[in-house]
């Protein structure tokens, strides 16, 4: 039993003043890790609670401080993707405001999580925690192990150094000779889409250290409907592919994203280079032209943020070079369904006696 009712919410169709409330309380987390630190503005939040992610189901759950009227002071969500790779996994995030931490608000939207997750036949969940943060405790307490720390760096503009990058763009003309650039903004074009869907199956290659996770493939259909959604949430994109120009293979690419609703920020997403077409400087080159790029037309954005497994030495090699410094570690964790739901009564149990 939760102090307070737990009560069922969709953030795609939910009344404007809940999605004010879950930002409210994803403010008071990130600022809780991250004192001073620029924080997403309600509109930027608002566009993503609003448009889904296409192939996502999702089921989420909050909480009110006193019952029915009160403030958003928890909230959890589970998810799948409909896909054909790692149907059997369930993402989970739960979130409790530090005030009302050690009620048992965790364990009763955790609870919620488990019956809907066995409902979808998904056998493992999935967790994220900041490293030392207070979701490790309780992760450990649910029986989840953590299979992979992911570093969060970030990159101010004002200490990037110019100079490196057009050093890095010149020497790509001795090193990476025989290759060229594509690049584009928003929807791949036409006839690339087929090749581009098979090149982010580089992203594959990423180091997961124990993290349990099959190798995801895109399709063409499933790219378009991220297109179309990262352009409902506001987000200008710029990619930038690498060509071999004898095989006319692609070879690799990295990716920008700029969110309009949020000037002061942009997001350093996949880099991936095949690994017959690496150490020849492609990855420093497609980063570089964007970073130029980024600093000539759009002198308003203040950082870039980027997520790298933390043993995933090539690309962070290239970002601390670039300037990325880094901002927080998080954990990602996994646990069996069943196992969780077997803790969560235990405690339930014990609480009873
Ligand atoms: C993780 C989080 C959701 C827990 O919420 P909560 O309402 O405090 O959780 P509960 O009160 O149900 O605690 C359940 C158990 O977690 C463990 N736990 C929670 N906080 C703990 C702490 N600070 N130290 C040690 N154990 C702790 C205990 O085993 C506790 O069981 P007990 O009360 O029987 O001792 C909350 O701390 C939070 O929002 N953290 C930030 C977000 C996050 O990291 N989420 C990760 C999960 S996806």
């Amino acid at each position: 039993m939760s102090l307070w009712p737990v009560e069922p919410i969709d953030p795609v169709t939910a009344t404007e003043r809940d999605l004010a409330g879950l930002h409210a309380l994803e403010v008071v987390l990130e600022l809780e890790a991250l004192p001073g630190e620029p924080v997403a503005p309600l509109a930027h939040a608002m566009a993503e609670y609003r448009h889904e992610r296409p192939l996502v189901v999702r089921k989420a759950w909050v909480v009110r401080q006193g019952g029915k009227t009160g403030e958003i002071v928890a909230w959890a969500y589970v998810l799948y993707l409909d896909v054909p790779e790692n149907r059997n996994h369930a993402h989970v995030w739960v979130a409790v405001h530090p005030e009302v931490r050690g009620l048992g608000l965790g364990s009763a939207l955790m609870a919620r999580v488990v019956d809907t997750a066995r409902q979808w036949d998904c056998a493992v969940l999935d967790f994220e925690a900041r490293v030392g943060g207070s979701g490790e405790p309780f992760l450990r307490s649910i029986g989840a192990e953590r299979r992979l720390i992911e570093r969060r760096s970030r990159c101010r503009t004002a200490d990037i150094d110019r100079k490196l990058l057009e050093g890095w763009v010149r020497r790509a003309g001795e090193r990476a000779a025989g290759y060229s650039l594509i690049a584009w903004d928003g929807p791949c074009p036409d006839e690339l889409l087929d090749a581009f869907v098979v090149l982010k199956d580089v992203m594959n290659t990423a180091p997961l250290e124990a993290f349990e996770w099959d190798d995801e493939h895109f399709t063409a259909d499933h790219w378009r409907a991220i297109e179309a959604t990262m352009e409902a949430r506001g987000f200008d994109t710029w990619q930038v592919c690498a060509r071999h120009d004898d095989s006319g293979e692609l070879a690799g690419y990295t990716e920008l994203t700029l969110p309009r609703l949020w000037p002061g920020a942009s997001w350093q997403e996949d880099t991936g280079v095949w690994p017959k077409h690496r150490d020849r400087g492609l990855g420093r080159w497609l980063k570089a032209v964007n970073a130029l790029r980024l600093l000539d037309e759009r002198p308003e954005v203040e950082f870039i943020d980027t997520w790298n497994a933390g043993s995933n030495e090539a690309m962070l090699g290239i970002n601390v070079a670039m300037g990325f410094r880094p901002l927080e570690n998080w954990g990602d964790w996994q646990a069996a369904t069943d196992s969780v739901g077997e803790a969560l009564r235990r405690r339930r149990r014990a609480a009873a006696s």
